[in-house]
């Protein structure tokens, strides 16, 4: 494993960039984590922001063992709560081709929030097949598949505090 990422340097981003979402949200802010990979952002984002949070967690089917997106997107696990009239912020692990973005959007601004916005800890714009919005990024990485802090390869390193490039 090669860390491409400490842990430090992702601490201090997410404080920047819970003080934006903060800025942004005066009134306090919804966040809705996409399982499983944003797990650990959201948390670590959560507990750097003041002001007031809530929370809620969606499940959509992903890229099951491989390295590759199959662009076919599914909802596995829905909201608990409705979100009309809310300041939504999505929280993703990584903004990839975009397609997974772009249809959860879809979904979410079809419940009539507020406003939505979106943060991603990563983006990797090599590869984007769609123009989505994203207010929030924590970095931007070169075209390489990376793993730790809720990013997994088969479901394994999500555990890691770091971020990493899987070398074997
Ligand atoms: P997209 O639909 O291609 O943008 O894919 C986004 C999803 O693919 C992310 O939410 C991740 O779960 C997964 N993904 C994309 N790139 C990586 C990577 O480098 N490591 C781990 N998961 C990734
Ligand atoms: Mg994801």
């Amino acid at each position: 494993m090669q860390a491409l990422l400490s842990s430090d340097q992702i601490q201090s981003r997410v404080r920047t960039l819970a003080q934006e979402i903060k800025a942004d949200h005066p009134d306090g802010v919804h966040f809705v984590c996409v399982l499983k990979g944003a797990f650990m952002f959201m948390s670590d984002l959560a507990r750097a922001m003041d002001g007031e949070v809530t929370l809620d967690f969606m499940a959509l089917s992903s890229y099951g063992s491989g390295t590759k997106s199959s662009g076919q997107v599914q909802v596995l696990k829905d909201l608990g709560t409705s979100i009309e009239g809310r300041d939504v912020v999505i929280i993703e692990d990584i903004v990839d081709t975009g397609l997974t973005l772009i249809y959860l959007q879809e979904i979410l601004l079809a419940r009539s929030p507020r406003t939505l916005r979106t943060a991603c800890l990563l983006s990797k714009p090599a590869r984007r097949k769609v123009n989505v919005k994203v207010e929030y990024i924590g970095f931007t990485i070169e075209d390489k598949f990376v793993v730790g802090y809720g990013l997994d390869y088969a479901e394994r390193y999500r555990n890691l505090p770091y971020i990493g490039v899987v070398t074997s």
